[in-house]
């Protein structure tokens, strides 16, 4: 084996001196033999070092004079002793031998071209051209002048040849000892472990790719935007229910029963079960009196409501529907500050286009305290943003039917240089926490956005069908980064 023919020669005579000459003496092919030198020197049983020839190789042209002989002399064979019209020598030979050869030959002074006869100058020649090539074929050296004048003709091109000289290294012996990969229990039984050679670890090599558990983007995202609720003190509010009554999706949030929103156009109803079963009774009533006639100092919406409309099971249209369910639960079980949040999906009945699914997530937050301000809903919004990487805000006034004030959120996006909007936000009409029997100085401040969005916006996907639903590349979900939000 090549490799231990070259651990041997070192331990013999201490050096390969050049590794071309120690694989020809030895009829190793030199490729072969470069790639031990190098897994040797990895390991460090040898040192190895660079050496670079250049070197001749004939052209291609070059080979086939070497292999036939060169044009002057071909040209020089076929003229006759006695001579040869120019038109029938033409015609022996191919043309662009013939066109090579003849200049060639009259230089040399080899022939005479006459009009009418071409004829030989002298009796024989010798193709010294044909010897060189075939010396430089073998790597035997040749006069530098000669050199030049193959190179000039173009029969022959410098090629580095790369080899190394080897020595022995510092982790040399004459025989390369396997490592040990792995500590056995076999090695601890037998106590081999003490004599063992363990196989250094290798911090820059890529690990294995993985190949199962690859987490979809959106749950990466959600888990970022998790993280962020929960560094701010907030709680996770129960969204495991998808199907929900129109009671608490709309009614609880003082959404009257005509409102655009609640028409099938927009919103996903339930054939089975169509109907809730149960809703807190003396509560129902207070909602109801609050739409139709108002009370606390509102108007109401003046209708006259129905019970079957909010008995309507349908998909939740937003996870502000929990929430609803939750603040009626904290003035049930005695109201205390909180701070709650939810992620989860909601559906809507929409066009589908390249930003549109008619299912989506919702990161949903809240906040519920006496006294609470628009300035602090802003400054709530200026911390959770910040976070996220955006700490430019700006605000508009909008509309939801169970807030006043609301705003749209808009965040300056450092990476797409420019203002995003991000989200849509409020405080909790009194006409919505007043007949749940919060006290009458609670304020909640929430606010709502998607978790596709920013998913879209972070891993540069433009169209949403990219991201989710069938048409997903699995491929990408493998290959895509870990997700981390707010690096500024
Ligand atoms: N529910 C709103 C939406 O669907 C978001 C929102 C939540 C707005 C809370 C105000 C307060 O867009």
């Amino acid at each position: 084996m090549a490799e231990e023919a070259v651990l041997g020669f070192l331990e013999k005579h201490g050096e390969i001196s050049d590794s071309g000459e120690f694989a020809s003496e030895r009829g190793i092919d030199h490729q072969e033999l470069t790639n031990i030198i190098k897994s040797l020197h990895g390991f460090r049983l040898v040192d190895a070092q660079d050496i670079k020839r250049e070197r001749w190789v004939l052209t291609e042209e070059g080979k086939t004079y070497a292999a036939a002989g060169s044009p002057e002399v071909l040209v020089f064979l076929a003229i006759p002793p006695e001579g040869i019209s120019p038109v029938e020598l033409q015609s022996k030979i191919d043309p662009s031998v013939f066109k090579i050869g003849r200049s060639q030959a009259i230089k040399n002074q080899w022939v005479e071209m006459g009009k009418q006869l071409v004829t030989r100058k002298v009796s024989n020649v010798q193709d010294k051209v044909q010897d060189l090539l075939i010396r430089v074929q073998n790597e035997q050296g040749i006069d530098p002048k000669e050199i030049d004048a193959l190179k000039r003709r173009k029969l022959i091109v410098p090629q580095t040849w790369k080899g190394y000289s080897v020595r022995k290294g510092p982790n040399y012996a004459p025989k390369r000892k396997k490592f040990a990969t792995d500590l056995t229990r076999d090695n601890l039984q037998r106590g081999d472990w003490k004599d063992l050679e363990f196989k250094e670890y290798n911090f820059s090599a890529k690990g294995q790719p993985i190949e199962g558990g690859h987490l979809h983007p959106l749950l990466k995202v959600r888990q970022q935007f998790k993280m962020i609720f929960l560094q701010m003190g907030f709680e996770e509010m129960p969204t495991n229910n998808f199907v929900e009554s129109s009671f608490w999706n709309f009614d609880a949030l003082f959404q009257p029963q005509q409102h655009p929103a609640r028409d099938s156009h927009d919103t996903f109803f339930l054939q089975v079960p169509s109907m809730t079963k149960t809703l807190p009774e003396d509560y129902v009533e207070k909602v109801k009196r609050i739409h139709e006639s108002g009370g606390y100092g509102s108007r109401g919406h003046e209708y006259d409501w129905k019970r079957e409309e909010a008995n309507k099971n349908l998909l939740r249209t937003h996870t502000t529907a929990v929430s609803s369910r939750m603040l009626y639960m904290l003035a049930q079980n005695g109201f205390a500050p909180k701070k709650y949040f939810s992620i989860d999906r909601v559906f809507r009945n929409e066009a589908v286009d390249r930003t549109h699914l008619a299912e989506f997530h919702q990161i949903e937050g809240l906040v519920c305290d006496r006294g609470l301000t628009l300035g602090d809903l802003i400054g709530v919004f200026y911390d959770f943003f910040t976070r996220l990487g955006m700490s430019k805000l700006k605000f508009k006034p909008a509309y939801n039917p169970y807030t006043e004030p609301s705003m749209e959120i808009f965040g300056y996006h450092e990476g797409l240089k420019k203002w995003v909007e991000i989200g849509n936000s409020g405080m909790f009409r009194p006409e919505m926490l007043l007949p749940m029997g919060l006290p009458e100085d609670v304020r909640v401040i929430a606010w709502g956005l998607s978790l596709e969005r920013p998913t879209m916006i972070l891993y540069g996907i433009d169209n949403i069908r990219d991201l989710f639903g069938h048409k997903v590349d699995l491929g990408l979900i493998k290959k895509n980064p870990l997700c981390r939000l707010g690096i500024e």
